[in-house]
């Protein structure tokens, strides 16, 4: 496994990074079910104000990966190995602290927005009923908050939204308002488990953009997976390449992308279709070709 070297990213200190905060650290990680070895020793780490990206073929584990995190693998599911949030270990965690962690400090976003939301209740019900339950704030704090959310997701009219329900929504904007009901406990970790598969391809790189830019913002990590390795080349620090349930390779955007030291990654790499650019600053002819570090976005 190559390790991220430089993260071709420019030096930005995240705003609320706690420089004794390590992220997420996942050592070994294996889970099997009914005798069958779904994750086969994983190692990864996401450390705040990073996105790390997750890439690999379909049924390769990123999204057990991510539920295993947040403790939602299938009962029946055996797992050992190590997961470390933080000082918490949460291989064989209470359920009393995993409830503690999920959906307050280790937030997730799916593929299908709706999953995250209700659809008879109103924006404002779904983003202040969770901040006033676990952030103990008055209503008009938590209304406060949850336009401040909406701003930050750039979603129109923040207060006319408020008032709205879930169909009266495009799949974008309701994809961002699931992203404000993720951050609204400031979480320090978000899983975004394909986050913009299912939304029209005009909007989903403005999806992406912002998750980047609110990661900058709010110093909090992601961990990113899609399978648009082009668009992943552009946002991510880092990049982790799984297949049969083990990270394969794990580097630096540039490295993984540039420098592939596993044949699936160059092959990987070699399948991407033309709808599916490299980021700019890595192509061979561009600025990186002499092996610089860069900026990028
Ligand atoms: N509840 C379950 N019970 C048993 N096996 C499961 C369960 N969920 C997933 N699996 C198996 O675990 C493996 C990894 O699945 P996972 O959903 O993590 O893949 P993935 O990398 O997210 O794929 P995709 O890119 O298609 O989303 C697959 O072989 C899948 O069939
Ligand atoms: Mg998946």
């Amino acid at each position: 496994m190559t390790q991220a070297d430089h993260s071709g990213r420019s030096p930005k200190a995240p705003r609320a990074a706690d420089a004794t905060d390590t992220g997420l650290v996942i050592e070994g990680l294996t889970l099997s079910i009914g005798g069958k070895r779904i994750l086969d020793g994983v190692d990864l780490i996401a450390p705040p104000g990073q996105v790390t990206g997750l890439a690999g073929e379909s049924g390769s584990g990123k999204t057990m990966t991510g539920m295993t995190v947040c403790g939602l693998q299938p009962r029946t599911a055996r797992v050992v190995g190590s997961i470390r949030f933080g000082s918490t270990q949460l291989v064989g965690a209470s359920a009393h602290t995993l409830n503690g962690l999920r959906g307050r400090q280790i937030a997730m976003i799916f593929q299908d927005p709706t999953a995250s939301l209700h659809p008879m209740l109103s924006i404002q019900a779904q983003l202040t009923d969770h901040m006033r339950y676990h952030l103990k704030l008055s209503r008009a704090q938590a209304r406060d908050r949850a336009l401040e959310l909406l701003e930050q997701v750039k979603v129109p009219d923040p207060a006319g939204a408020l008032k709205r329900y879930p169909l009266q929504f495009s799949g974008g904007q309701l994809q961002r308002i699931a992203i404000a009901s993720a951050l609204a406990c400031r979480p320090r970790l978000l899983i975004a488990d394909e986050p913009t598969t299912a939304l029209d391809v005009t909007v989903q790189a403005g999806i992406l953009h912002l998750l980047r830019s609110l990661c900058d913002d709010l110093g909090f990590g992601i961990v990113l997976v899609t399978h648009d390795l082009g668009v992943m080349s552009a946002l991510a620090d880092t990049i982790a390449v799984m297949r049969d349930g083990k990270v394969i390779e794990h580097g630096s955007r540039y490295d993984v992308i540039r420098n592939p030291q596993h044949q699936y990654t160059r092959a990987l790499i070699e399948s991407l279709p033309d709808h599916q650019p490299i980021a700019p600053d890595l192509e061979e002819t561009g600025p990186q070709a002499s092996g610089g570090e860069s900026d990028g976005r």
